[in-house]
């Protein structure tokens, strides 16, 4: 994963730091950046966030020409030595790389002679390109190389920056004064108003006066850039703790966002098209907190049709043989729109013949430049890796979409749940967040929509607390799982369906009677008697049916952010993870 940028003018060491802050959703190991200046280049490096490296970088506002990189550690430890850019054997070209390189091992074998100071694969292709970097220099070595890469070379020097893309993205905006390049065309807001967007295979140069882009047959190209018709927002936590508080106090905003998105023209006649496409079978695409926004999408869909209707999660697609064909939706949701394996998986089904409908985030994103129609969240920016106000509207599209094929009004719906919208009660979830952040391990049950909840809850309290977790459906729990029960297990039991609410609490007394302490979260009104089997009760207020699990989610998040708090981890930023996913 990792993002990249380059720039050419002035202030280069201020304009690069800027775009790395922007990039570092894509991961923050490590951050580091090249200028080349009178013939020298000048690195700073920092393991750790971008505000680490900020604090090593020396500023200068001459002329100059960079590279950024902001990394996610796929080979190689999170250290100083495998931080990027990279060297060359004698240090004159320096190289940046998003992707992996799969094939690092063979062209190591094969170069002989070399130091090696790291453990990455980026490493060996600042070997393989060499001293004199050039295009031919450049063209030999992305032609040895299998896998996924982005890169941008500076040389001691040298007037260009070199560039290359296959499988990760890559942009340029050139102006007069100026050049950018990076991974993301976030970058280029307040910079240019155009950008042009590389393909696979494409590489070339850029300098001051030039651009030239080849083609993966090597012969040069004409591109025309395209509008960036995007702000910028540095979100700001204004007044919240974190960005994950914050976000989740946004979903209110985010259902007003929408509303007003959705019930315009332009939203109508997109939808209206989606639906006079010939399909009889719909498949939902995603990963992670998207893959569980499929399920929900799963559950509205077969509710109100019956074709076939499937969830699939992203990275596990091609393996499942389905049957994806030309009267197929393929439907893919992303808040970030990047994610590696959703791509792949979306390449899949276009070669399949499947028409193709994003759910994201982010429109100018290479998932919605992909598509044959883009639903936009309309979420705003989401700053923190765990997804939160992305998940509630995604959730909320996916209504949307499967109230707009019944021809039924979606608007008064989702006006009256503005007003249900519950964000629970602050002192009664950082009980419980206080009660489990004790334990080492924690269950979520549920059945039907319920254990897609639950799915959700778990993921969101591992990936910030790192607290072993596992969701669990109810009626399973006596084929295997309920072996793990004991009084060291609290186990959190998800209910917002009156019908399988008997069941679920049976489920419940079994775990009780294992000494398994018991957390209910539920929209239901219980009586005394059925609370007083649990240790602790929350219950947030109901609203109409479909739309319980968005009532319930907004304070099983809270209750992972507190947690994490509670346990003292940054929830904005967790380790291990990042905020897009780009390799597979
Ligand atoms: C969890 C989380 C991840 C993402 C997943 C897909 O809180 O954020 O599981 O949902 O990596 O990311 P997108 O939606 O950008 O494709």
């Amino acid at each position: 994963m990792c993002g990249i940028i380059g720039y050419i003018g002035k202030n280069v060491e201020s304009v690069i730091l800027d775009g790395l802050e922007r990039l570092e959703y894509r991961g923050y190991d490590s951050a580091g950046l090249a200028v080349c200046r009178q013939g020298n280049i000048q690195s700073f490096k920092a393991v750790g966030e971008v505000s680490k490296l900020k604090r090593t970088v020396k500023f200068c506002d001459d002329f100059g020409i960079g590279i950024g990189h902001t990394r996610w550690a796929t080979h190689g430890a999170i250290s100083l030595e495998n931080c990027h850019p990279h060297f060359s054997q004698s240090g004159d070209t320096a190289l940046v790389h998003n992707g992996i390189i799969e094939n690092f091992e063979d062209i190591k074998a094969q170069l002989s002679g070399m130091q090696y100071y790291g453990q990455t694969d980026s490493e060996v292709a600042a070997k393989l390109i060499g001293d004199k970097l050039s295009i031919s220099s450049l063209r030999k070595m992305i032609k040895k190389i299998a896998g996924s890469f982005a890169f941008a070379a500076i040389s001691k020097g040298g007037d260009s920056i070199y560039f290359a893309k296959q499988k990760s993205p890559l942009y340029i905006a050139k102006k007069d004064d100026g050049v950018m390049l990076a991974s993301d065309p976030s970058c280029f807001a307040g910079f240019s108003n155009e950008y042009i967007s590389l393909d696979d295979g494409e590489y070339g140069r850029v300098s001051i006066s030039n651009l030239t882009i080849y083609d993966s047959n090597d012969k040069i190209l004409q591109k025309q850039p395209q509008k960036l018709d995007f702000k910028f927002v540095d979100e700001e936590k204004k007044g919240y703790a974190h960005f994950m508080l914050k976000e989740i106090y946004q979903s209110r905003l985010t259902l007003e966002n929408i509303i007003e998105k959705y019930s315009g023209s332009q939203m109508q006649e997109v939808l209206s098209q989606i639906k006079s496409l010939n399909f009889d079978r719909i498949f939902l695409i995603g990963c992670g907190t998207a893959y569980h926004a499929a399920l929900i999408g799963q559950y509205y869909l077969r509710q109100a049709f019956c074709i076939d209707i499937y969830a699939a999660v992203a990275s596990e697609l091609q393996n499942e043989c389905l049957p994806i064909d030309e009267s197929s939706l393929c439907i893919f949701i992303s808040q970030s729109g990047e994610t590696a394996d959703t791509l792949a998986a979306l390449e899949y089904c276009r070669e399949k013949g499947g028409k193709i409908v994003s759910i994201t985030n982010t429109i100018y994103s290479t998932m919605a430049q992909k598509s044959d129609f883009c639903l936009p969240l309309c979420a705003g920016q989401e700053k923190a890796v765990a997804s939160t106000k992305a998940y509630f509207a995604q959730c909320l599209i996916l209504y949307i979409f499967t109230l707009f094929l019944q021809r039924k009004d979606y608007i008064t719906s989702l006006k009256t749940f503005k007003n249900q919208i519950d964000y629970g009660d602050d002192f009664a979830l950082g009980e419980i967040a206080d009660f489990i952040s004790k334990y080492q391990k924690v269950f979520f049950i549920g059945r039907g929509v319920d254990l897609i909840t639950a799915k959700e809850a778990s993921l969101k309290l591992k990936e910030i607390t790192y607290i072993f977790s596992s969701a669990e459906s109810s009626g399973e729990l006596k084929h295997g799982v309920i072996a793990l029960v004991d009084e060291n297990l609290p186990v959190i039991v998800i209910a917002t369906d009156e019908h399988l609410f008997k069941k679920t609490l049976n489920n419940a007394h079994e775990i009780k009677s294992r000494g398994g302490k018991l957390i209910l979260f539920t929209t239901l009104n219980i009586d005394d008697d059925t609370a007083a089997c649990f240790d602790k009760v929350i219950k947030a207020n109901s609203a109409q049916k479909p739309l319980l699990p968005l009532q319930i989610i907004i304070q099983l998040q809270k209750l992972a952010y507190f947690t994490a708090v509670k346990l003292g981890n940054n929830p904005d930023k967790p380790r291990n993870l990042a905020k897009s996913v780009t390799v597979e």
